[in-house]
């Protein structure tokens, strides 16, 4: 399907809605029933029916299609917050006594997820350097359940070949998971690549307007369901329908913003790198970057993101540096 079909029209049926151009928000708790005999169908399969805003809500329901559309996934569920996400992905695909692989050097409560939290439920992990499929091949361990990508990882992007790493973790029947928030679906496809679940803080680049605060997971049927059916509905972690449609109306411009973050990024990646008092820059798209090629191969383009390293003779010198920023805020988040 066409890039602009899916963001500015599937799933909004509007001729259910007088037509409007805008998908309205359903802001209800409950939906009601004619009879019977449709409230036992509509109980029988709640992810398929509109029962209680914290199972199925018909604006959340409109931003899943397009998300799972933009993934090439076959269903998405949407949370109300990246790390919502993520934690209802990785919980649904273990149990007591697992051992889960991790990219090193993940997203921060990621990490706090897998050493803080998962060890109180017998599961355990190793963090890997995900730049080389041997590694995670070397880790794995026969009760081994999860693995777990963030390509590019936070901070440093070092990347995964995602192709060799889904098929590493398939001939061991290992669910594999990706952060894919850094390239959004619309620079890398992970799925494609045979991964299972593509994960985002929706945060960020898809929403893109720094006003809510939000999540998603895209997979097959099955595993959308399994999730669903468990952590979603349990923890109750659906996103509200006010901020679903602020992502919907995000979404619109997702292509351009991201063109954009991308062109102005590479220009100042490329400026930074020729600065004398830089030592180097972080960015995928550099052909000075180390896994450059995997990137040019597995991505069709970067995003906004970089980091870099200041040539320093004296600590203080970096917080001069950050005082004098003018256009870049100091922030927490990029979305
Ligand atoms: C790569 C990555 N994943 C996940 C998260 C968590 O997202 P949220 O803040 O929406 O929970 C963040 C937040 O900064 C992030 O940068």
């Amino acid at each position: 399907m066409h890039l602009s079909e899916i963001l500015f029209h599937l799933g909004e049926e509007r001729e259910y809605y007088f037509n409007a151009v805008a998908p309205p928000i359903w802001q209800t708790s409950n939906f009601a029933f004619p009879t019977l005999d449709a409230f036992r169908q509509a109980i029988a399969d709640e992810l398929g029916h509109h029962i209680y805003t914290r199972g199925n809500n018909p604006t959340t329901e409109i931003l899943r299609k397009k998300l799972a559309a933009l993934e090439g996934a076959e269903e998405a569920l949407v949370f109300p917050s990246g790390m919502a996400a993520i934690s209802a992905a990785v919980l649904a695909n273990l149990k007591a006594g697992d051992h889960v692989l991790c990219v090193d050097k993940p997203y921060s409560w990621t990490k706090t997820l897998l050493t803080r939290w998962l060890p109180r439920f017998g599961v355990s992990h190793t963090f890997v350097d995900g730049r080389d499929v041997e590694n995670f091949r070397r880790a794995a361990r026969p009760n081994t359940s999860l693995l777990i990508l963030e390509s590019p990882n936070s901070l440093t992007f070092e990347l995964q070949d995602l192709r060799a790493c889904a098929e590493f973790a398939r001939s061991r029947g290992i669910v594999t998971c990706i952060d894919n928030t850094n390239c959004t679906p619309l620079f890398q496809r992970p799925i494609e690549l045979g991964i299972d679940l593509s994960i985002h803080t929706g945060t960020k680049y898809l929403n893109g307007h720094s006003d809510v605060v939000c999540g998603a997971v895209c997979g097959s049927r099955e595993q959308i369901r399994k999730i669903f059916e468990n952590e979603f509905m349990t923890l109750g972690a659906q996103l509200p329908p006010h901020d679903a449609a602020l992502v919907i109306r995000g979404l619109r411009t997702l292509e351009l913003r991201l063109k954009r973050s991308f062109e102005s990024a590479l220009t100042i990646a490329r400026r930074l790198e020729a600065h004398p008092r830089v030592e180097r820059v972080l960015f995928p798209w550099l052909e000075s970057f180390p896994q450059h090629e995997l990137a040019r191969r597995q991505m069709s383009g970067c995003a906004g993101l970089l980091s870099f390293y200041l040539k320093l003779e004296r600590p203080e010198e970096a917080e001069a540096f950050f005082h004098r920023l003018e256009r870049f805020l100091l922030a927490v988040s990029w979305g």
